[in-house]
């Protein structure tokens, strides 16, 4: 394994729970299975995928505190369910906890909760792998999504969307509108309306 990553697993391991460093690990494998599966470089998915949520470490109990103390951007919808906020916080620690300079995973990272239209495939293996690593939990459509990922990425975008807004109605959740629209830009793009 690359060097780098063997040195974050060791100094994450110890500070996440047992389930949270199970699913970094998950991550960081199906990001790699992905990266071969749409030629991209496998290293740079799974420093992505190891460290997507690196902000849920124990120490961190506050996202708020920790991104105004760091001066770190936020959208309204990430301050409105800071738990969000581990996505951009996360981002920051990759950069100056853990030195990566690679602008693309940093936005991978920076975007893994709430995507976005701006999407490079990084960011969509990244998105599509937190949701269907190996040990999430099942949901409604999970193998669909699991065999979506490795035949079309953007349907696999579109079907994790589609699922969390869902979940969010079903839960009473407000949905905004940032993310309605979201949706219908993957569904159109999942339908060929859209060339990428
Ligand atoms: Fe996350
Ligand atoms: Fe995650």
């Amino acid at each position: 394994m690359d060097a780098t990553i063997n040195k974050i697993l060791k100094d994450i391991r110890p500070q996440m729970r047992c389930e949270r460093y199970e699913h970094t690990l998950g991550v960081m494998y199906t990001a790699s299975a992905l990266a071969f599966r749409y030629e991209y470089d496998p290293t740079k998915a799974m420093l992505a995928g190891v460290l997507h949520d690196c902000a849920k470490i124990y120490t961190c109990k506050d996202y708020v505190a920790e991104c105004t103390r760091y001066g770190i951007e936020a959208t309204a919808q990430e301050m409105a369910l800071p738990h969000l906020l581990h996505a951009p916080l996360g981002a920051y620690y990759a950069e100056h906890k853990y030195g990566v300079t690679d602008p693309d995973i940093l936005h991978a990272i920076r975007v893994h909760t709430l995507a976005g239209k701006d999407l490079s495939i990084l960011d969509k293996i990244v998105y599509v792998a937190d949701y269907i690593e190996p040990s999430r939990k099942e949901c409604p459509a999970l193998s669909r999504i699991r065999m979506l990922a490795f035949t079309d990425i953007n349907k696999a975008v579109y079907a994790k969307l589609d699922n969390v807004v869902n979940y969010l109605k079903r839960s009473g959740y407000e949905v905004t509108d940032t993310t309605l629209e979201l949706l219908d830009y993957y569904k159109k793009i999942s339908e060929g309306e859209h060339n990428e």
